[in-house]
């Protein structure tokens, strides 16, 4: 009767196991369970990232002090955008190319309220120690020719697993409410408009960034008055 029992269940076991077998020592598996811990990683970093932005966050509203940051948001590069940019650059689609090559696929955007705040938060980031600068480039001070304005900081984060430690980079873009507006418009229209945008509409998009630019500033000066007076 036992000896029956063992049969039934190396029968019904077996199968399965051999399957799971073939399942674990697949291509198909091997680069899936690869690619879902690489990105588990970056995930990770962003964790610590927004950790460090919340506990700022926490801080400012305890003490009383106002704010430097209004929102965060985050997102993790999708694996069609990984790919279509090595492609793009003539990279190898490889997960080794990936991590050495793109730098933005954590991503981290902190919108200020003025832009001084802009810089205060990125100095305070900058100054952990465990928290790297990779590269930095300055949109407001040098805006791109779509007139898009924005501070691009690319950190690197330390991710500590089980057995291993990983420098992990992140995009941090770091903006005003104002920029935020037009960003998030202007690529909406972008990604909307299959066509080439002219010359003319191009202008115009510039001209808004110009114009929300100066309004930016404007805020910030009426911000100082009213500071002096307080
Ligand atoms: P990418 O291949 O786009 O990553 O170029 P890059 O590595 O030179 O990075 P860059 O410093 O240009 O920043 C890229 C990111 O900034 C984009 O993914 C957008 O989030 C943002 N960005 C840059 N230029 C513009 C722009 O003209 N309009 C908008 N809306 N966003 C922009
Ligand atoms: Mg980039």
């Amino acid at each position: 009767m036992q000896n029956e029992n063992q049969n039934e269940m190396q029968e019904s076991v077996l199968p399965v196991l051999a399957d799971k077998q073939i399942a674990i020592n697949s291509d198909f598996y091997k680069m899936a369970f690869q690619f879902q811990e690489i990105m588990m990683i970056y995930e990770s970093a962003i964790k610590q990232i927004e950790t460090k932005l919340e506990i700022l966050n926490k801080e400012y509203k305890v003490t009383g002090r106002r704010n430097p940051i209004e929102t965060v948001k985050s997102r993790i590069k999708s694996p069609e955008s990984i790919a279509n940019k090595l492609i793009k650059r003539n990279l190898p689609v490889t997960f080794e190319s990936m991590t050495a090559n793109l730098h933005d696929i954590a991503g981290v955007r902190v919108i200020c309220p003025y832009i001084s705040d802009i810089y205060t938060v990125r100095d305070i980031l900058l100054k952990q120690p465990d928290i790297k600068k990779i590269e930095e480039k300055d949109y407001i001070a040098f805006p791109k020719e779509s007139g898009y304005r924005s501070l691009h900081v690319v950190v690197e984060t330390p991710v500590y697993l089980s057995n291993t430690e990983h420098h992990i980079k992140v995009e941090i873009q770091l903006r005003t409410i104002a920029m935020d507006f037009w960003a998030s418009l202007e690529h909406e229209l972008r990604y909307k408009t299959t066509a080439k945008i002219p010359e003319g509409i191009r202008r115009e998009l510039r001209h808004c960034a110009e114009t929300i630019a100066m309004t930016d500033q404007e805020m910030e000066e009426i911000a100082i008055e009213l500071q002096a007076l307080s």
